[in-house]
């Protein structure tokens, strides 16, 4: 069965000024073991997907759509089935995440709060397991004993990660996990958590503004763009042959692995994203569409069938691609 299953998710914040549809009919699936990069510039929603697939967004989001996880709906479960999924079978690594440690708890005792909740470990047999799960993320031991402050940024992180495995989730749900690094710790952080999913065969959604770090660690990339999926399929081919003018441009952006002169001037992306409370018509990309027809301002796109139609399914929803081309 497959691990998660979007069908036409969708996510609108009401506001007192209006509406923001925020994530717009959303399909997508993961299977176990697999890594799937949702990519994106700020705005495009793809925090908000993520913190949809376990229900903690606020409560003026209002959520259609289905989120199957192992077949059943996160969307309509009772609150105590949700707070067992939570953890342990899904878990979230997010942005700042870092910060988001207690100061005047010991690092162990954070580690094996998750534990507890759950009932899956005590005393020292949660000792025990908070020590594995601190030689998995690369720290030692002793660090248990220690406070946050005592740690760098990237050891944070690590932490971070101990505590999204330390039930042995099936589904971990990675939102810009390394963006606050620099770029040797980012890569230290991504390859351990490539080599984690890996060895536990985790399903994995990491969601990045920088495509070059998802291509790089992930089997699979979404392109998300004012809140729809606007190509979706093997990492390597929407990386290096992209469809989409947005995946075009997003890959050229974002060339290296967490090159520091790219994340201050992503060359190539002209213009802002939109504005999603002010969508343009159409196609929503283009007023910065550097091969934008006339039809696009009014027909809106679907996604189409991208690839040769023998490999891993790969869609677009641009009307330069035919679906004839397969
Ligand atoms: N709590 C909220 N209330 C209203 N609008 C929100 C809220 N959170 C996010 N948004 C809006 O939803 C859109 C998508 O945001 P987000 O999911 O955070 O995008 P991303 O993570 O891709 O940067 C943005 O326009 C943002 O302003
Ligand atoms: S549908 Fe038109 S505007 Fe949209 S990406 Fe394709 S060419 Fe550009
Ligand atoms: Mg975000």
């Amino acid at each position: 069965m497959t691990l998660l299953e979007l069908r036409d998710l969708a996510v609108t914040y009401r506001g007192e000024t209006g509406d923001v549809p925020a994530v717009r009919g959303v399909s997508l699936g993961l299977e176990a073991g697999e890594a799937l990069g949702v990519a994106g510039e700020s705005g495009s929603g793809k925090s908000t997907l993520a913190m949809s697939l376990l229900r903690l967004l606020p409560r003026n989001a209002s959520v259609s759509g289905e989120i199957l996880l192992d077949g059943e709906d996160v969307l309509t479960m009772s609150w105590g089935r949700l707070r067992a999924v939570r953890w342990a079978s899904a878990s979230l690594v997010f942005q700042g995440a870092q910060h988001a440690l207690n100061p005047v708890r010991r690092i162990g005792d954070q580690i094996a709060e998750p534990l507890r909740v759950h009932g899956m470990a005590t005393g020292a047999e949660a000792r025990r397991r908070v020590t594995e799960l601190l030689e998995q993320v690369g720290l030692p031991a002793w660090r248990a004993r220690g406070y946050p402050h005592e740690l760098s940024g990237g050891q944070r992180q690590r932490v971070m990660i101990a505590m999204a495995l330390a039930c042995s989730p099936r589904l971990i749900v990675a939102d810009e996990p390394t963006t606050a690094l620099d770029v040797m710790i980012q890569a230290q952080v991504l390859s351990l958590i490539r080599s984690l999913i890996a060895e536990h065969g985790i399903g994995l959604i990491m969601i990045s503004h920088d495509l070059s770090v998802l291509a790089s660690t992930c089997d699979r990339l979404a392109v998300m763009y004012a809140g729809r999926v606007v190509e979706s399929g093997p990492s390597r081919e929407v990386f290096t042959g992209g469809r989409h003018p947005y995946s075009r441009a997003l890959a050229e952006a974002f060339p290296t692995v967490g090159d520091p002169a790219s994340r201050m001037a992503p060359k190539g992306l002209g213009g802002d994203p939109p504005d999603p409370a002010h969508l343009p018509t159409g196609c929503s990309f283009h007023p910065r569409c550097p091969v934008s027809l006339v039809s696009c301002a009014s027909e809106p796109v679907e996604l189409r069938v991208a690839g040769d139609g023998t490999g891993a399914p790969h869609t677009a929803a641009c009307v330069h691609v035919s679906e004839e081309s397969r």
